[in-house]
């Protein structure tokens, strides 16, 4: 406590005898917090937006509404949650193309009615062509915007092949049912929504940039059959694109092979010709998913199940928990200073051993068991110092004998037969690569910019580069993605996943903890404001309400540099209550809190 104060003061410059008055103040604030915090009654409250949505059949939480909509339609069809999940992803790939896709690639975690858990990894994978220092100039420097933006960027697409081999182990309708309502979608077109009409004038020079005019995405205007470049979308425009509703026909006629070979693959390998790229026709035929077998850990007496790598979400998420077990964080308060500390300390440790020992497990060995051993998570907790931040340079990854050798978006689905499934889908940033593939309606993604471009150098998510992560022909980026289940008594209780690149775990984190610990409902635990720290930069990020006026004082006051930013992740979660699957999809981003984002609503 005395240091604490100590180091407060100092930075304020102040006269010794205000030093004297305030350390005294401030020592009894934050044991008044202790004090008050640790007897408080526990009350569970409510941060939801919006009201609560049930169902007892099934449910289906998207980034969108047009998506849940199919999906929901594919399970009272008699579809089963795998189904569903398919024809979502297409349809995300139509309606919400800042993060839907086929360019891309992502995670599913599946757990049939039995209980048994299967994972798919489907990430990209970089180039044949690709080297270790493509994106640094002759003086070892990064190019600008390169592993960012425009044809380098983009990794070998999974998404195709993802959806593909997920239907041939555990689909049960037909595959064309399952594309037909995505191709539909973008030849019949939707009305765009209020952040999405924002967001393409936002992204627009970038499109321009990257991209011929007449490839970018088409909106009808003044009637049908007449049809423009975009440029100026309003909300409640009609977006078509036909392009991708013809490559979505050659999917659902060929299958995996309707994108991986014949005319959109020739069509990818063209534009790559002419932008730069390094994609070749091999690199397409040769794109292979991983089945995975799924990381578990527990947390106060619940089974969580989660991503392994090449993804760091699962590793560094059980961490945590693992971390925080030992805390009352209910009796602390729901984001008191005092928990947020807790919290923060964990992340950051969390996020210095993913800087080090995360990589896709076909190129590297990972430490897997070690660095979920309670012990050395034990240990490496109480080396802290309590009670303050500790400073980002004082901690690094652990130490242990061992051969070294911001788009997204995620949907929780459940059905009608007992399984779930929890999808998370990326082409990275916002609009990938912003380089859309000509007459073919798609983007690609930049995913490449998650690998380590070069060692200790930031990426877009300001996490440091290391060896584990460099760049290799056929390797797998590292990822934040963290689809998650949590179990309790062997029945599911949670599905859960976000989009927010390295906010990914944080948010699935806090979701985590907001149902168990502060038990909140689900929409409460999907809106409650969130925090975020990633060890480097050192810096508490937080969202506009998450802390009061006093908290944020205490958490400076302990050693925090705070700092408010846009809002953190976008929810899509379930929760199986008393029978009933209670759905909770995130407002973030959403304006005018209209519903039109609402990505729990659909007609029935
Ligand atoms: N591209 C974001 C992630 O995979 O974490």
């Amino acid at each position: 406590m005395r240091y604490i104060s100590k180091l407060f003061l100092n930075s304020l410059n102040i006269s010794k005898k205000a030093m004297m008055l305030n350390r005294v103040l401030l020592t009894l604030v934050l044991i008044c917090s202790y004090i008050g915090a640790l007897t408080a009654q526990k009350q569970a409250k409510t941060y939801a937006r919006k009201p609560v949505v049930e169902r007892y059949n099934n449910m289906v939480v998207t980034a969108h509404p047009e998506a849940t909509k199919i999906g929901v339609k594919v399970l009272a069809d008699g579809g089963n949650a795998v189904d569903a999940a398919v024809a979502v992803h297409f349809a995300l790939a139509v309606c919400y193309p800042t993060a839907g896709n086929i360019g891309g690639g992502g995670f599913a975690l599946y757990r049939n009615k039995n209980g048994t858990f299967d994972v798919l990894d489907y990430r990209e994978i970089a180039p044949g062509n690709a080297s270790k220092n493509m994106f640094l100039d002759s003086a070892g420097n990064i190019i600008k915007d390169l592993s960012l933006k425009g044809a380098l960027a983009a990794g070998v697409p999974g998404s195709v092949n993802g959806m593909w081999e997920l239907h041939k182990k555990y689909g049960s309708t037909n595959w064309n049912k399952l594309i037909q309502p995505a191709i539909d979608l973008a030849r019949k077109g939707f009305p765009i929504t209020t952040m999405q009409a924002r967001e393409f004038r936002n992204h627009e020079a970038d499109f321009s940039k990257y991209s011929h005019r007449k490839n970018y995405l088409i909106k009808s205007v003044v009637k049908d059959g007449y049809l423009d470049i975009i440029k100026l979308l309003w909300p409640g425009d009609t977006l078509r694109i036909p392009d991708l509703a013809h490559t979505l026909e050659a999917i659902r006629d060929k299958g995996r092979d309707g994108f991986y070979t014949g005319w959109v693959a020739d069509s990818i390998v063209a534009q790559m010709n002419r932008s730069g790229g390094i994609i070749t026709h091999q690199d397409l035929a040769n794109y292979k998913t991983e089945w995975r077998a799924p990381l578990k850990g527990t947390y106060r007496g619940y089974t969580v199940t989660t991503m392994p790598p090449p993804s760091a979400g699962g590793i560094a998420l059980l961490q945590i928990l693992k971390m925080l077990e030992p805390f009352d964080l209910a009796a602390r308060g729901f984001n008191k200073a005092i928990t947020v500390n807790l919290m923060a300390e964990a992340e950051k440790l969390a996020y210095a051993d993913r800087s080090k020992y995360i990589g896709d497990p076909q190129y590297i060995s990972i430490p897997t068991d070690t660095l979920l051993d309670e012990a050395y998570l034990r240990q490496r907790f109480f080396t802290l110092q309590c009670c303050r931040a500790n400073p980002a340079e004082t901690i690094k990854p652990g130490t242990f004998s061992w051969p070294e050798s911001e788009e997204t978006t995620h949907f929780s689905i459940t059905d009608q037969y007992g399984n779930a499934i929890a999808i998370t889908t990326t082409i990275n940033s916002p609009y990938g690569s912003h380089l859309f593939v000509s007459g073919c309606g798609f983007i690609l993604n930049n995913e490449m910019d998650d690998f380590s471009t070069k060692p200790g150098a930031l990426n877009s998510y300001n996490l440091p580069g290391s060896k584990a992560n460099s760049i290799a022909p056929g390797k797998r980026m590292v990822s934040s993605m963290t689809p998650t289940m949590v179990e309790k008594d062997g029945k599911l209780y949670l599905v859960a996943g976000t989009p927010g690149g390295s906010t990914i775990i944080t948010s699935v984190l806090q979701t985590i903890i907001n149902v168990i610990d502060h038990k909140m409902d689900m929409q409460s635990a999907v809106d409650a404001p969130r925090f975020h720290h990633q060890w480097l930069p050192d810096v508490l990020y937080y969202e506009k309400g998450a802390f009061t006026k006093k908290q944020l004082y205490m958490l400076k006051a302990l050693g925090y540099k705070t700092q408010e930013r846009e809002p953190i992740g976008r929810m899509d979660a379930i929760m199986l209550k008393d029978n009933k699957f209670i759905g909770g999809a995130d407002y973030r981003g959403d304006d005018n809190a209209d519903g039109v984002n609402d990505g729990t609503k659909f007609d029935e």
